[in-house]
């Protein structure tokens, strides 16, 4: 990877030309300085240059060894379906009691670096009143937040304490895509990724292909390969530095209403091929989400991708394959905190291990095994 001073040099850091010449207003403890201990202070005037350092730190951060993404993402609409499918009813107390668990489990940040919320998680407090944010940066991982559900502008969140910002963009193989759809979603993709840069804030790029439909693992591949070209175009037309930037996409695999079920070694042969040929190596990290998958599946899946060095770091940003065991264990009962604490831990772990390729499935639950596909699945 080139060195910080040669990025800062280059022309490609230039400012979105979107918002060239513009001046915005920044604090000195702004967000991104606090993401990176010992950060100069900011001048007034800035340009994405400024923030270039900070950006490949944070990005390298999330991206290190044996750990990857906690996704707790879910929009209130989800939550509530998680929770009614333990018998718990919608409310915000019981969503900050499961979030409060999932946070403050101990020792989380020996296998998470970085954890995706929901808005409604960034102002909320635990239930023994300490900020989540707070308590996630005490666990050393970096927060951030979803931004496609919430129509807000990365700078909005400047000193909000996040460093880093999903966007998340669908595209769906029984429906076409067209190549309207797709350039559609690549140019949103990119256009938010320039504008977080702009900020300080490390963009997650999410191009979920989702899993919905019949096709074979080699349509998939096709589209992808597509998908991913208009995404890396997009991006370099916006000046985005790809060694700040974290890429989130689904693995290549048959659709989920298929009849030919994938290997873990095919999901990783196809899967590495597209990587290979459209992921430049200056991407720190490739944190793929679960999209159904089982949690074992999810998690044997990234292990095959892990048999060889990589150039870029191959992990993991799960919500459903990380959680699932664990909000089962909890039923939302104070008394099993305990032990679904302990669930999340062993998902996390082996996802850990998973990404260093050294993962066996042994000893793993029927429910880790138990898929969670939902046709037409939103977040
Ligand atoms: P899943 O791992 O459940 O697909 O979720 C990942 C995600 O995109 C949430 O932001």
């Amino acid at each position: 990877m080139a060195s910080p001073s040669l990025l800062k040099s280059s022309p490609v850091l230039d400012k979105s030309e979107f918002v060239k010449g513009q001046t915005l207003l920044r604090q000195p403890n702004s967000a991104s300085a606090r993401c990176i201990p010992n950060a100069a202070p900011s001048s007034l005037s800035i340009r994405a240059s400024s923030y270039a350092d900070e950006l490949v730190k944070t990005a390298k951060t999330i991206a290190s060894p044996g750990r990857g993404i906690l996704a707790m993402d879910e929009s209130n609409a989800t939550c509530g379906k998680r929770l009614a499918s333990i018998g718990l009813e919608n409310t915000e107390a019981n969503r900050q009691a499961y979030r409060t668990l999932l946070v403050t489990a101990p020792g989380l940040g020996q296998y998470i670096s970085g954890a995706i919320l929901f808005e409604e998680t960034l102002y909320q407090s635990t239930i023994d009143g300490k900020k989540m944010v707070d308590v996630l940066v005490e666990q050393n991982i970096v927060p951030g937040i979803k931004v496609d559900k919430v129509n807000r502008i990365p700078y909005f969140y400047l000193n909000s304490g996040l460093c880093q910002l999903n966007w998340r963009t669908v595209v769906s193989i029984p429906n076409g895509p067209s190549a309207l759809a797709v350039k559609e979603a690549a140019w949103g993709l990119a256009r938010y990724a320039a504008i977080s840069q702009d900020n300080g804030l490390v963009p997650i790029v999410e191009p979920e292909i989702l899993l919905d439909g019949e096709h074979s693992i080699d349509r998939t591949f096709e589209v992808a390969q597509k998908v991913w070209a208009e995404v890396f175009f997009y991006l370099a037309e916006n000046n985005v530095t790809f060694e700040g930037i974290l890429l989130k996409p689904s693995m290549v695999t048959p659709g989920a209403e298929s009849k030919d079920k994938a290997t873990p070694e095919q999901v990783a042969d196809y899967t590495l091929k597209l990587l290979r040929r459209r992921i430049p190596p200056a991407v720190p990290g490739i944190m793929f989400l679960s999209g159904g998958q089982s949690e074992v599946e999810a998690t044997l899946n990234l292990n095959a991708m892990n048999q060889a060095p990589n150039p870029w770091h191959v992990s993991f940003s799960y919500a459903r394959a990380l959680q699932n065991t664990c909000l089962k264990t909890w039923g939302g009962l104070p008394e099993n905190v305990k032990a679904a604490q302990e669930t999340l831990l062993i998902r996390a772990k082996a996802n850990s291990l998973a990404q260093l390729g050294k993962y066996t499935a042994e000893g793993e639950s029927e429910e880790a095994k138990k898929g969670m596909f939902v046709k037409g699945y939103s977040y």
